[in-house]
């Protein structure tokens, strides 16, 4: 059977895309539907290419048993005939892939949607950008995307 193929996208892809990366294949593994996925992130970005994710975000996620292990890497027009769902951080990521989306050959697929439309317990609509703050602002995004990654997969069947 193919594969379902998830790209996770923000800014940078150090911070908040690789924690949903990391929570979304913890999820699967804990579901057993790991090998019926693809799953990867990216940044809309270019600074941080090659780089791993932030040592604070990979310090809030080992406390969580969580290991981010991506490195950045920009999206690529490739991607939106590569992936069946690329998902959004935040608003501003949503319209930077739509633009690129725009600039692409229209036989590509990828359904384009923002994490935060999966939300139950958080009500945030963006997932906050934490990379200019303080430790605390890891914590909370893991506690935003446990939440709305687990409502992402539950849309998928
Ligand atoms: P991310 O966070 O988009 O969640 O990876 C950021 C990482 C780096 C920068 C901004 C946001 N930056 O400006 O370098």
């Amino acid at each position: 059977m193919k594969k379902i193929s998830v790209l996770f996208v923000c800014l940078g892809n150090i911070c908040r895309s690789p924690a949903a990366e990391a929570i979304f294949i913890n999820l699967l593994e804990r579901k057993g539907l790991k090998d019926g996925f693809i799953v990867d992130s990216a940044g809309t970005g270019s600074w941080h290419i090659g780089k791993k994710a932030d040592s604070r975000m990979r310090l809030a996620a080992e406390r969580r048993d969580l290991n981010i292990l991506s490195r950045a890497r920009q999206i690529t027009k490739e991607d939106f005939k590569e992936f069946n769902y690329i998902i959004a951080m935040d608003d501003s990521n949503f319209r930077n892939i739509q633009d690129l989306k725009s600039r692409t050959a229209s036989t590509d697929f990828a359904s384009i949607k923002k994490i935060q439309d999966f939300r139950s317990v958080f009500n945030e609509q963006e997932v906050p950008d934490p990379y200019f703050g303080g430790d605390e602002g890891f914590d909370y995004v893991l506690d935003i995307l446990e939440d709305s990654v687990k409502g992402f997969l539950e849309s998928i069947f």
